[in-house]
């Protein structure tokens, strides 16, 4: 997961967590998403934090099949960074046809850069574009606002983590090209105890090539 700022203590099962029912069955019947859902991208209120913390736990259920389970088992991100990035509009939200929260990202800034610092989505509703839509709308507000990039770290051998970013347009950084920020994000991911061997920092260069000549 992207930098974390804060050790993670393990949580118990989430199909018991009755929160999580209740983001179920706010759902309309017969619940089982199609291609048709229509997916709204939108900014992040207060009343979505709880629905955040919901999605990243399920969407880590996927690291289960590749042998990662302890990131299924992290604590997901807490109320307070969520409030934080939702009132600096940081927070992106991409919700179902009746507003019902389906993934989300949020960004911090590094460098004068956003910098993913989570994406997650409902592990039914994955491989449907909805992480690409809301990167896409970091983006284009990233672009908006006159930044160069987005940047992120990540698994790099994970296929939902690194290769997909790469196939999204982002690069790898070799190392002389991390600045001391970065760096010391990587630095606090080591101390939270992830395998700093396989964590890479990516990059979105939002400015267009100038033409040559
Ligand atoms: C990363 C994540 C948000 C992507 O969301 P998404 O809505 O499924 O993203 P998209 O539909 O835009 O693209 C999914 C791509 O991920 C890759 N991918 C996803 N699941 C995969 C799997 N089981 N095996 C191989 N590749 C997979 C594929 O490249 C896939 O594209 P494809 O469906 O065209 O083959 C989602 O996988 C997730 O929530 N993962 C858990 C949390 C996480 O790892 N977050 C990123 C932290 S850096």
């Amino acid at each position: 997961m992207p930098g974390h700022s804060e050790p993670r203590k393990r949580s118990g099962r989430r199909s018991h967590d009755k929160r999580w029912v209740t983001l179920r069955v706010s759902k309309k019947q017969g619940d089982v998403p199609t291609r048709d859902d229509e997916i709204t991208i939108r900014l992040g209120r207060t009343s979505d934090l709880q629905a955040c913390r919901l999605i990243e736990n399920d969407a880590a259920g996927i690291f289960e099949a590749i042998n990662m389970s302890e990131i299924d088992d992290d604590s997901p991100s807490d109320i307070a960074t969520l409030d934080e990035a939702s009132r600096d509009g940081r927070l992106w939200l991409a919700c179902d046809d009746d507003d019902v929260p389906v993934g989300f990202a949020y960004t911090h800034t590094v460098d004068d850069c956003p910098h993913i610092q989570e994406l997650a989505v409902l592990r039914a509703w994955q491989r449907r574009g909805i992480g690409a839509r809301l990167i896409e709308a970091i983006a284009r507000a990233a672009r908006q606002a006159g930044a160069e990039a987005v940047t992120l770290t990540t698994f790099g051998d994970v296929p939902w983590n690194g290769p997909y970013y790469a196939r999204l347009g982002f690069r790898t950084l070799a190392e002389d090209e991390f600045s001391a920020a970065l760096r010391e994000i990587l630095a606090e991911e080591k101390a939270l105890g992830l395998d700093v061997t396989r964590r890479i920092a990516m990059r979105l260069d939002l400015r267009a090539p100038t033409p040559k000549g």
